[in-house]
């Protein structure tokens, strides 16, 4: 007969509850929920996550607007984008904030306006070429567009010295425009859509949310993060026993 030791099903727990700890939470950033849940009344291209959200209604609203609230940030920076590249900044202002999936990526930053950020979330390669397809004769005059802008006006402008050009001339590849546009919020990853493993900026909500799956498997395999002082203590008592008994 095979005796499993009291102190090995404990660790396997708290194994467990490290993996899950990663699942189904929302960033402490600027406008994020602190749990998610369902939102009956997400808009526009935010509707994916409607049955479970970190962001609000209004929040989504906004993400569709141009200087919105949230974070005053103009698009047009260097004239009018064209629609059908802005839907990609709509629709990664909408995974950002609305997506429960991303925990296995969120880390803690020391900026102003958010105590986390979301660093190497590994974006599916169809949705990283799709973005710089329909983005590349769009203009911009920065590559890293976290920092350095000028917000002497209130909303960001191209600082002094910094030209407008095609984005295919700012991000030579699909992997630098994702990968450097939010200093490395997104890895790009070979990766394809539906393989379980990469992230999906765009989806078919009939089907489900696929990242789901996604972060799940990411959070078997990361790093653990301390359990709990609480959990420790309850395991040295369980561990303490047997070990008094032996010695
Ligand atoms: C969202 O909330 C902000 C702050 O309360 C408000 O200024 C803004 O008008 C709201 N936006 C929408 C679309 O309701
Ligand atoms: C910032 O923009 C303002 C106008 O909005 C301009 O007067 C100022 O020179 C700019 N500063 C830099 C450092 O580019």
């Amino acid at each position: 007969m095979v005796m499993v030791a009291p102190w090995a099903l404990l660790a396997l727990l708290a194994l467990a509850w490290a993996q899950d700890s990663l699942l189904n939470i929302c960033m402490d950033a600027t406008h994020h929920k602190s749990r998610p849940g369902p939102e009956g009344l997400l808009y526009g291209q935010c509707v994916l996550w409607k049955d479970n959200a970190c962001c609000t209604a209004n929040t989504s609203e906004e993400a569709h607007r141009d200087q919105s609230y949230l974070y005053n940030f103009n698009w047009d920076h260097c004239g009018a984008m064209p629609p059908r590249c802005k839907r990609h900044f709509i629709q990664d202002t909408c995974l950002y904030e609305c997506s429960p999936n991303l925990g296995p990526w969120i880390v803690q930053t020391d900026s102003s306006w958010r105590r986390e950020r979301i660093l190497h979330v590994p974006l599916c390669r169809e949705d990283c070429e799709q973005w710089w397809e329909d983005c590349q004769d769009a203009l911009t005059c920065k590559v890293n567009w976290h920092k350095g802008w000028n917000w002497t006006s209130g909303t960001n402008q191209c600082p002094q010295g910094a030209m407008c050009q095609k984005f295919k001339y700012v991000f030579p590849t699909a992997a630098a425009l994702c990968e450097e546009i939010w200093s490395h919020s997104y890895r790009y990853s070979p990766a394809r859509r539906g393989s379980g493993r990469c992230i999906q900026l765009w989806f078919d909500p009939v089907l489900g949310n696929p990242n789901v799956e996604v972060a799940r498997f990411y959070a078997s395999r990361a790093p653990r993060p301390a359990p709990p002082a609480t959990l420790l203590l309850l395991l040295g008592l369980l561990v303490a026993p047997p070990v008094l008994f032996w010695g």
